[in-house]
């Protein structure tokens, strides 16, 4: 079964969040003292998450990325995991987290079927790594990633390029790619966090290939398959890996969206900038799956053709990545 939006767009992906924790901190997603701790009664149970998959599996979604938060610190993820990848129909599982935890629960992932990790890393030098994520140590999430290749699940890399913060090191992360079989992904900064000033941190999409471009040799690669994301992908000649590019703010890519998001309290969004939320928990707790179905049809149905993002922003309330999952 398919499911089309109201644009004809097809929608085959859920980005399920399954806790709005996180063990780090970083300068894109949150304030310094963190965000306010949802309770645990409104967090939507292992029971209600897989309800909510199956029900979305059922009419048409074929690909699930779990996220946070941060996944990998909310308690039974791994048995949670293994039940979704149970899950006929689906045809994908991938997970987003930062590392911290991989070195330990790497090989717990790939038996649960987690079929492809997205790590963030923002940085190859302690010191940024540190300043970035407030709290991060980049020994574990570089051992993470390891342990990933040693187990062999397929990663990709996630960088958030900032201005003055991190954009010097786009030569190396794509260097990367050269002996490693990672995809490094550049993402231009969102504002995430209120910033008026955000425009100064982003560096188009356009500027990071140039920059590759003079020191590499570059081909453009076809889209992976019909259920990858917004990333624009290149090799660059001889490279082990590939290099993708994600722009969210110099250019829409509103048109291939092909994905919905809900966050781990059952709040259900059609676009990460549109604030209107759809109330799934209720639904989940005393629906059923029918009404389920229905209020999921109604969420693809309510999905809007483009993003507000490229507009003035700032007056928009702040979204705070912890919560949605980036
Ligand atoms: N801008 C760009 N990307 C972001 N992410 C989170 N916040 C932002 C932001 N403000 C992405 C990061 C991280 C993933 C969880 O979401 O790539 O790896
Ligand atoms: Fe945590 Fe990810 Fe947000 Fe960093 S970006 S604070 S790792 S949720």
């Amino acid at each position: 079964m398919a499911l089309f939006d109201s644009f004809g767009r097809k929608i085959n992906y859920l980005r399920l969040s399954v806790t709005d924790r996180c063990n780090l901190r970083c300068i894109y997603c949150m304030p310094a003292e963190g965000v306010r701790k949802l309770r645990h009664q409104d967090i939507l149970s292992y029971e209600e998450l897989l309800l909510l998959a199956e029900t979305a599996v059922g009419i048409g979604i074929e690909k699930i990325r779990v996220t946070g938060g941060e996944p990998l610190v909310r308690n039974g993820i791994l048995d949670f995991l293994g039940d979704l990848s149970k899950i006929p129909q689906l045809r994908q599982i991938v997970l987003t987290t930062n590392g911290m935890l991989l070195p330990e629960m790497v090989e717990g992932l790939k038996k649960a079927g987690v079929q492809r990790l997205n790590i963030s890393l923002d940085s190859l030098r302690p010191e940024t790594f540190a300043r970035i994520t407030r709290c991060g140590d980049l020994g574990r999430v570089l051992a993470g990633i390891r342990k990933a290749e040693e187990v062999g699940v397929p990663i990709k890399l996630n960088m958030v390029v900032m201005r003055g913060m991190n954009d010097d090191e786009v030569m190396d992360f794509a260097g990367l790619t050269l002996f490693k079989p990672y995809t490094v992904r550049f993402i231009e900064y969102m504002p995430a966090v209120k910033d008026s000033n955000w425009r100064s941190l982003v560096v188009p999409g356009e500027e990071i290939i140039r920059r590759i471009e003079s020191a590499y040799r570059v081909q453009p690669l076809d889209r992976e398959d019909y259920l990858s994301g917004p990333s624009r992908n290149y090799r660059i000649y001889g490279a082990v890996g590939a290099i993708g590019i994600i722009t969210p703010i110099s250019s829409h890519f509103c048109n291939e969206c092909n994905r919905i998001r809900v966050t781990s309290s059952g709040m259900a969004r059609g676009c990460l900038f549109d604030n209107r939320e759809y109330d799934l928990k209720m639904v989940v707790r005393t629906g059923g799956r029918i009404a389920l179905e229905e209020a999921l049809r109604e969420i693809v149905a309510r999905k809007p053709g483009k993003s507000c993002i490229s507009g003035e922003t700032s007056a928009r309330e702040p979204l705070y990545m912890s919560k949605i999952g980036g």
